[in-house]
């Protein structure tokens, strides 16, 4: 963990008491990112999301889209950079997987170096081939 010292993180499907705020530190990895108000309605347009809270503090979330009936698909997954390698990435996984254990297909694409972390889910390597309108975030 990076010089931080976490204290019990809770983790829920709750996200009412959510505002676009609490949001402001996520999405580090993007370019061009989407504005606060979009980030929460990405969360809470989603069929199903888990997030990660100490005290108050959002610290994590995952989220994902379903059509109910056969397959799900993970788009986002983050935790604050300070609070990282503490298991709060595989604790959110391993819940929404939980979460989503009745489907045929359950997909998430991610950049190589992140195999070795979803193998430990029993997740299988597949191509995927994907489309961004950069100008639509
Ligand atoms: C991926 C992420 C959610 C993991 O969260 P976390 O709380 O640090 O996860 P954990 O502590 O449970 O596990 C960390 C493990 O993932 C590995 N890991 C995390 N990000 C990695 C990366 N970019 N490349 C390689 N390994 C990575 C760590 O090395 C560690 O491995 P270990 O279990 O063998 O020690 C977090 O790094 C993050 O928010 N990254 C930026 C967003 C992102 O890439 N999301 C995934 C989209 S598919």
């Amino acid at each position: 963990m990076e010089g931080y010292f976490c204290q019990m993180i809770e983790y829920s499907s709750e996200i009412s008491s959510l505002s676009p705020a609490d949001l402001k530190d996520f999405f580090v990895e993007f370019t061009n990112k989407p504005s606060l108000v979009k980030r929460l309605q990405i969360l809470k347009n989603s069929d199903y999301v888990i997030i990660a809270k100490e005290g108050e503090k959002l610290v994590g979330f995952i989220n994902a889209v379903s059509d109910k009936t056969f397959s799900a698909y993970i788009p986002l997954l983050e935790v604050l950079h300070e609070y990282r390698g503490n298991g709060i990435g595989s604790e959110l996984v391993k819940q929404m997987l939980d979460m989503l254990k009745n489907y045929y297909m359950i997909d998430i694409c991610c950049d190589e170096s992140l195999e070795k972390f979803y193998k430990k889910f029993n997740m299988l390597k597949l191509s995927a081939m994907v489309l961004r309108n950069y100008d639509k975030i």
